[in-house]
């Protein structure tokens, strides 16, 4: 290889953006140094994800519109869940692809590359959910300039009956409250103050040690010296225990938001998508997290058009919502995924049809948001600053319950990024607030 320069991009959830900023540590360890366009490097990464929406086909399309590149003697590597998903198949539809990586063989990553290096053409790190190891480097390039992210626990060993989570991460493996511990001391020295632990199911997080509950870890993160803010995604009602109210409600660095997926409020529906919950269970924890002395702030994800959901059933989607009243949902389309158990589920409700419901839903739920967030008018709250709004005139951050929140400020001198500022609330839209700094 002539140079050891390389191009990274990264499509997905925040784990992807996680794992790249991993990645790109444990290059630049073994001398690579990242570049911003595809032209200056000589190796191209793509990270990608293949939750929904035949994301495989995307990648293969793009991976065709960049074979000029290949022409250019430039090496290619495929990283992520379509990697892990489709594995070799990817050498065969792009034969200039030299490196094929799942998340879970990240950790060899340095080994692959030096393999690369060496001139074999189709090296990959593929795993069948054998690996019982978690990727950790002391290497992070950490990208995003407020946020620091923290992987607690990889892998998901849930297999809902549409997500190819299971099959592209890996078995679930847990990190050590003492490596997460170090790792947010690390971060808090760095000058970082707000913390995301990462997991797709964070909730059935066991300490290998045995020392620590996710809720106790949660709480032992909220008590580093130096962090004001702690996050954490993503949540299954199935593992969600009181206790996790009960810190958030102890421990005032705990934000004020729980995100907890519901994808459904038929419980026939959940049964369906093996959820291993009910509405009423799904319900309980609602009004555990609503009886927190704390506002705490809740969001969910929704699939809509699951196959066999008949309207009635699509209504009790629409009445969890009026009961719940969520800050904010994350609705899709049911899209089939490949190796799933819903494959074999008959899908036989028009694209045109899930379009509609997937519509009612984000009409009903922009307004229960347009309510809720007029609650907000004349309070204060305090906002970790992120950036800046058409020519600075705005300042923009979020709030301790994750809410978007523009504001204006009287000072000749901005609020800097990363700093705390205290906002009085006199606008609301549907997905952000607005105001004005307070001394
Ligand atoms: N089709 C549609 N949405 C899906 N999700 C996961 N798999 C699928 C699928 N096959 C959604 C779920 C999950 C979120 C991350 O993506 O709502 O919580
Ligand atoms: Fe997918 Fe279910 Fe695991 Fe979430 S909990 S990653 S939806 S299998």
């Amino acid at each position: 290889m002539s140079g050891k320069t390389f191009y990274l991009e990264t499509f997905g959830c925040q784990m992807n953006a996680h794992d790249s900023e991993k990645v790109i540590g444990t290059l630049e360890q073994q001398g690579y140094q990242q570049v911003d366009n595809e032209e200056a490097a000589d190796l191209l990464l793509y990270n990608t994800c293949s939750i929904r929406d035949k994301a495989e086909q995307k990648v293969f399309h793009r991976l065709n519109d960049y074979k000029k590149f290949a022409r250019a003697g430039k090496r290619f590597g495929v990283l992520g869940c379509v990697a892990q998903q489709e594995g070799e198949k990817i050498f065969e539809r792009a034969p200039y692809v030299s490196l094929v990586a799942g998340s879970a063989s990240y950790r060899r990553l340095p080994e692959l590359l030096q393999r690369m290096e060496a001139g074999e053409h189709r090296v990959t790190g593929l795993d069948d959910r054998q690996t019982e190891e978690t990727f950790e480097t002391d290497f992070t390039a950490r990208k995003n300039p407020y946020r620091a992210y923290i992987t607690i626990i990889e892998g998901c060993d849930k297999f809902c009956a549409y997500c190819v989570v299971p099959y592209t991460r890996g078995k679930e493996r847990s990190r050590s409250a003492e490596s997460v511990l170090e790792e947010a001391r690390r971060i808090a020295d760095m000058g970082y103050t707000e913390i995301q632990l990462l997991g797709q199911n964070v909730n059935s997080y066991r300490d290998p040690s045995g020392k620590k509950s996710f809720a106790e870890l949660l709480a032992a993160v909220g008590q580093v010296p130096g962090i004001r803010r702690v996050r954490f995604t993503t949540s299954h009602p199935r593992d969600f225990t009181k206790d996790i109210v009960e810190v958030i409600d102890a421990v005032p660095t705990l934000c004020d938001h729980v995100h907890l997926p519901v994808q459904s409020g038929s419980t026939r529906v959940l049964r369906q998508m093996a959820r291993e919950y009910t509405r009423d269970w799904y319900l309980e924890r609602i009004s555990w997290i609503k009886a927190a002395r704390r506002p705490i702030s809740l969001s969910t994800d929704i699939i809509v058009g699951f196959p066999g959901e008949t309207p009635q059933e699509f209504e009790e989607t629409i009445t969890l919502l009026d009961e719940v009243q969520y800050d904010a949902v994350f609705a899709f389309k049911y899209s089939a995924r490949p190796n799933t158990p819903a494959l074999v589920m008959i899908d036989s409700l028009p694209e045109e049809e899930k379009s509609k419901r997937l519509q009612i839903l984000l009409d009903r739920q922009k307004e229960i948001q347009r309510i809720n967030y007029e609650r907000h008018i004349g309070e204060v709250v305090e906002v970790m600053v992120e950036g800046y709004q058409s020519a600075r005139e705005q300042v923009s951050g979020r709030s301790s319950q994750n809410k978007p929140v523009n504001f204006t400020w009287a000072h000749p001198i901005a609020p800097a990024p990363g700093s705390y500022q205290k906002v009085r609330i006199t606008r609301t839209f549907p997905n952000s607030l607005a105001g004005e700094a307070v001394q």
